[in-house]
């Protein structure tokens, strides 16, 4: 973990270094609580109380009411990289310390709430249960972004893929759409880009491009697969490799509609690996 937390600081320090480039990408490491809430000024930098519905905790469909202290998400992303991190077409990445990796394009930031805490309101330890059998629970510190899914169903049903916990950086830069949807991939495959992107590519990666923890290239992968174990892998991976750390694509989701995402991916990811390479 020590390895993997200094090739990241090197890593964000030849970000940094390079931030003059125009189409550069721009890495903050997140201060301490009391350090954000200093930088953020008195205005905003006093902590808030927010109540979500913790999709880490959904237990036979129902989601408690966790409270929350932190600071408004878009307050900090200002603090840390300026108004301009609103432009249109970037992406937020917001990178844990176990390498795990959420993309959230900035547009979501405009459609939806978002906190980013660091504490529970109650005093309990600042952690979820883990739902593995005898899994220890799991802590979310420094940082936890929460969405405001208490009105919103669309949110509800999406689960916790956008919910990045133990976040200790974030950056800023330009889409990485391309990697997803080269030349030579017909346009209409851009919903199922999207699907891999919320889903997938937290972990995994396409072309390169998405997460550290598990990174597979699935374009790769999914030629070993037929569509019938491709559905059940994704569907239901511990009945595939009992145990196993991958989770089930979409729970939150109706099985139709899940059964319908593992095809379309499957069929994008089928295209775009006959599709030479980059
Ligand atoms: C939270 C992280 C995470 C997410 C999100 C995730 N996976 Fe995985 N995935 C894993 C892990 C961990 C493994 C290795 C599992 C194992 O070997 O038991 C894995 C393995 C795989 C494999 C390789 C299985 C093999 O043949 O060894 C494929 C293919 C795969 N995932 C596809 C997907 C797809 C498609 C999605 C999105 C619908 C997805 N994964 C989402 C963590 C994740």
């Amino acid at each position: 973990m020590k390895a993997a937390w200094f090739a990241r600081a090197v890593a964000a320090a030849l970000v940094m270094s390079s931030a003059c480039a125009a189409t550069a990408v721009r890495a903050a490491e997140l201060p301490t609580p009391a350090a954000l809430g200093a930088q953020l000024g008195p205005r905003i930098g006093q902590a808030v109380t927010v109540a979500v519905l913790e999709p880490h905790l959904k237990h036979e469909g129902h989601m408690p009411e966790v409270r929350y202290v932190g600071y408004p998400a878009d307050a900090v992303l200002t603090a840390l990289f300026g108004p301009g991190w609103r432009s249109p077409g970037q992406e937020l990445t917001f990178r844990a310390l176990d390498g795990f990796m959420s993309r959230i394009p900035v547009e979501r930031f405009a459609q939806h709430r978002a906190w980013l805490v660091h504490a529970r309101a109650d005093g309990r330890p600042f952690q979820v249960d883990n739902d593995q059998p005898g899994g220890k629970p799991v802590p979310l510190g420094p940082f936890y972004l929460v969405w405001d899914n208490r009105s919103s169903t669309a949110l509800q049903a999406e689960g916790g893929m956008q919910w990045p916990y133990q976040v200790v950086s974030v950056d800023v830069g330009p889409s990485s759409t391309h990697a997803l949807l080269p030349a030579g991939l017909a346009a209409t495959y851009a919903d199922a880009a999207a699907l891999a992107r919320t889903h997938c590519l937290s972990c995994h990666r396409i072309r390169g491009y998405g997460g550290d923890k598990m990174p597979l290239e699935l374009d790769v992968m999914v030629r070993g697969y037929d569509r019938a174990t491709w559905r059940r892998w994704l569907l239901e991976p511990a009945s595939v490799r009992p145990g196993t750390a991958m989770p089930p694509l979409a729970e939150g989701l109706p099985a139709p509609e899940r059964a319908a995402i593992a095809q379309r991916l499957y069929d994008y990811l089928q295209t775009l690996s006959a599709l030479p390479a980059r």
